[in-house]
């Protein structure tokens, strides 16, 4: 463009055929060409046009440049996005494996008692045979404990349980207590646990092809299906589907877990719903009377009746109950020990080793407000004796040595 020619260029032109006009600046010599119309045009005009020329094709280099500049963003922005998706693959893979983790963890806990596993704070923890090791590790392994409280504490302190009720009919609460009770996590709940959580149950209904739950989403209500047909997915995948009188929608809310699964509703739907929040304050008005009843108990113990309040009360903060059944072993001679026990329910016996029996002896029988495992605690000693429950659900309060 040195001699100050324009390399031709292809303008549209507005009207019924679109014309190739070529525009040259050749030295002085300005001209424009119409092929269609085979005219050569020579004018001062033309000055203003190849400068118009000059100018667009200063306009589409900007143009071009913008372009690839939004093109590269796109590439840029497409990258993060794979990024992220893959992420987000691997978050949805390995909250799948602990949730196969947890129900098979569920399944070995179900073999081992009816009251093994139940949601934290109002945990109740029952094994057969319980080591210090072993106690950690399922501390560790259950993944119940809520990591925040989803719900405002000025309404869990007003919470009514009368106002929550919802009026329904005795065969119509029957008919949810067995679906809560059918289902392998919810039943595990103490009975008027279940009961108040019928009682505040409330209708609600879904169009054909809504989607109840979203899997990934928090979760707010535990549902039982009453009417209609329901499917469950997992990354668009068919897992089942969900007969009626059937509770579901309820790992979220005792696991503090986002949705493991979206359900859809195949044709209208009708579900009995529990808000989380009520859920949540059913649970909680259980676990401070239990802990009041504690509290009176741990009085009532010969060691503690002179504590300090305050002392009291931490230790009601780290305690555990723990279920035993008769020959199960609380404690074995022999084990490193970190935790104290009080029996709060039931009898146990204690057997020690001696150089004259090949079989441990019988020293001593424990009853209701008795303890022991103190010893271990206190001088870092082994177990000095077995201690095995001498009946079927026995009791004990355990406070870890930590
Ligand atoms: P939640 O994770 O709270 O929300 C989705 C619900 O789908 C889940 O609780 C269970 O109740 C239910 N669910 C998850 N996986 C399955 C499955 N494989 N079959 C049937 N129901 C399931």
């Amino acid at each position: 463009m040195g001699n100050g020619s324009v390399k031709p260029k292809h303008l549209r032109r507005p009207g019924r055929h679109a014309a190739n006009v070529s525009i040259g600046c050749a030295g002085n010599h300005k001209f424009l060409k119409d092929p269609h119309l085979g005219i050569n045009v020579i004018s001062g005009q033309a000055d203003v046009l190849c400068s118009r020329v000059l100018e667009l094709e200063k306009e589409l280099k900007r143009k071009d440049q913008e372009l690839q500049e939004g093109q590269s963003r796109v590439a840029e922005l497409q990258e993060q996005l794979d990024m992220q998706t893959k992420v987000i693959a691997e978050l949805t893979k390995e909250l799948q494996s602990k949730c196969i983790q947890l129900n098979k963890l569920q399944d070995v806990v179900s073999t081992q008692g009816e009251h093994s596993l139940q949601p934290f704070p109002y945990k109740v923890a029952s094994r057969i045979q319980v080591s210090a090791n072993r106690r950690k590790r399922a501390k560790e392994g259950v993944s119940a404990e809520p990591t925040t409280w989803l719900y405002d504490l000025n309404r869990q302190a007003t919470f009514s349980f009368e106002k929550a009720k919802v009026r329904k009919d005795s065969s119509e609460k029957k008919l949810i207590m067995d679906a809560m009770n059918k289902n392998q996590f919810l039943k595990r709940l103490d009975l008027h646990q279940i009961q108040d959580m019928v009682e505040c149950m409330y209708e609600r209904t879904f169009q054909q092809g809504s989607y109840i739950i979203k899997q990934g989403e928090p979760g707010n209500q535990i549902f039982v299906l009453k009417e209609g047909s329901l499917e469950v997915f997992q990354q668009n995948k068919l897992l089942s589907s969900i007969p009626v009188w059937t509770a579901f929608g309820e790992l979220a809310i005792l696991y503090n877990c986002t949705r493991t699964a979206s359900v859809k509703a195949i044709t209208d739907v009708k579900t009995w719903a529990l808000d989380r929040e009520v859920f949540q304050n059913i649970m909680r008005v259980t676990a401070q009377t239990r802990q009041e009843q504690y509290r009176n108990f741990l009085r009532s113990v010969s060691l503690l009746k002179n504590l300090p309040e305050d002392k009291l009360t931490k230790i009601m903060d780290c305690l555990e109950v723990e279920h035993y059944d008769k020959g199960d072993y609380v404690i074995r001679e022999g084990e490193e020990g970190n935790t104290f026990f009080i029996i709060a329910k039931g009898k146990v016996i204690v057997t020690q080793s001696t150089a004259d029996h090949s079989q441990p002896q019988l020293i001593k029988n424990l009853h209701k407000g008795d303890y022991f495992g103190e010893k271990a605690l206190i001088s870092d000693d082994v177990r000095s004796a077995n201690v095995i429950a001498d009946e079927y659900n026995v009791e004990c309060l355990v406070i870890d040595r930590e």
